[in-house]
């Protein structure tokens, strides 16, 4: 779910007052005056058309009701701003035609407004009345509300966050971010802004439940119909290798929706935890096989399993959504693929670009670190993470290693904090 705020004056008066303070001022009690419409009955679903987007929107308000000196009529509450002077400039054609061809009367009518009348945006608009018009947003993580402040916003913040808690009653804790993402297992510190300091949370997307903690593992919600376009491509008989499955929102849904295996990794041991609890949730436990290791010495252990008594896994899609870093990655496969005769997987790697034309940039990143040209099925542009630097996602069959001179491969090390320390061959 998202929101807009506004920027916030830092003069502002009401700023070292908690909500509680600003309402007993009764600063949200008032009274406004609207234009209504009387309405015969029969014909308030065909209004309820013409006039959207002008009626009257306001928390536990209803625009239509019962208009208590006729009862074959209702009376329509319009949108504040609408007068009878204005009212012929706003509305829409169609609109103004159902008055005047049905010659609707209009009325006055008063409304008196509480703290239950005011929408989030609303609400803070009447606390921070001279404010810019600067967009925020929160983004909703089952009951936490994550918000990411401005530097000019954290004088507020404990008002913002008490806010958010009031005027939603689904959320039960509000954070802030706190610092940039930096650790390998991609989590954030973070600060309770208001509410309860419980991070276990739990949500549904693409049909599955998802419980975990919020502090402890990745999780981000704008990636849901990425999550949900990557399911669909599959089909029930592949067999899919995801390399950086988080608590499993790719692994977890094409086990239970597409009934495919899967094999699905995480090196943070908190996430391996929850992917776990999460497949048992959704009951796909015997479908998704989990594992808690480097994505490497995963993909090395299905290829070309330690004990030579075991088969090697044959995957025929591989996931790879670690979008710093997932194209040095690909560098595990020309080794194990150069004689192997395994069928060669459909491969769908996650990246950035910030380059005029990422769609070739990425493909171009992809190609430097495997040694040869790739023919990408696709590449599909996610999102923007920051201004000109985009998210992307190439889907590509992995291709023959004959004659390819990939880039020398880099080992990695892990410190027990999932802090990575990234060193190429010749570094050693
Ligand atoms: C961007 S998150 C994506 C998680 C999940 N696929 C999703 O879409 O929400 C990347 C994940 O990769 C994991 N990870 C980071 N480095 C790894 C490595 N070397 N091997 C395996 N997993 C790793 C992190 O713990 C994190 O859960």
């Amino acid at each position: 779910m998202e929101a807009t705020f506004k920027s916030i004056p830092k003069d502002e008066a009401m700023k070292s007052e908690s909500l509680e303070e600003i309402k007993s001022k009764g600063t949200f009690n008032e009274s406004v005056e609207l234009l209504a419409l009387r309405v015969p009955n029969q014909m308030c679903g065909t209004l309820q058309k013409k006039f959207k987007g002008f009626l009257l929107d306001r928390p536990k308000i209803k625009p239509i009701n019962e208009d208590k000196n006729d009862p074959q009529r209702r009376l329509v509450l319009l949108r504040e701003g609408i007068n009878k002077d204005t009212i012929s400039t706003v509305l829409s054609k169609d609109a103004m035609d159902l008055i005047t061809s049905n010659n609707l009367e209009m009325t006055n009518h008063t409304i008196n407004l509480n703290f239950d009348n005011f929408s989030t945006d609303q609400v803070l608009k009447k606390v921070f009345p001279t404010s810019n018009e600067v967009q925020t947003s929160f983004e909703t993580i089952g009951h936490i509300a994550h918000i990411n402040l401005r530097e000019d916003n954290l004088p507020h913040k404990k008002l913002i966050g008490e806010i958010i808690l009031a005027k939603n009653p689904r959320i039960k804790t509000v954070v802030n971010k706190v610092g940039q993402i930096e650790n390998q297992f991609r989590t954030f510190q973070m600060e309770v802004l208001a509410g309860e300091d419980n991070f276990e949370t739990e949500l549904k997307e693409s049909n599955c439940l998802f419980h975990f903690n919020f502090r402890e593992v990745y999780w981000n919600s704008r990636l849901q119909t990425e999550h949900e376009r990557v399911v669909s491509l599959m089909k029930k008989e592949d067999v899919i290798c995801d390399m950086f499955a988080g608590i499993g929102p790719f692994s977890i849904p094409i086990a239970k929706n597409i009934g495919c295996t899967v094999h699905a990794n995480d090196l943070n041991p908190r996430s391996f935890f929850y992917l776990q609890k999460n497949a048992q949730i959704n009951k796909v436990q015997s479908k998704v096989k989990c594992y808690n290791m480097d994505a490497r010495k995963f993909v090395e252990s299905l290829v070309k399993p330690s004990d030579p008594s075991q088969k090697p896994v044959s995957f025929n899609q591989v996931i790879m959504n670690l979008p710093a870093s997932a194209i040095e990655f690909l560098d595990v496969f020309p080794d194990l693929f150069q004689d192997s005769s395994l069928k060669r997987p459909i491969i769908h790697c996650y990246g950035f670009s910030k380059d005029d034309d990422p769609k070739k940039d990425i493909v171009l990143q992809i190609e430097e670190i495997l040694g040869t040209q790739i023919f990408p099925i696709r590449v599909h542009e996610v999102r923007d993470v920051a201004p000109k630097k985009l998210m992307l996602c190439v889907s590509f069959e992995l291709p023959y290693f004959v004659n390819a001179k990939p880039m020398k491969r880099k080992q990695e090390s892990t410190d027990s904090n999932g802090d990575k320390k990234l060193k190429s061959k010749e570094e050693e």
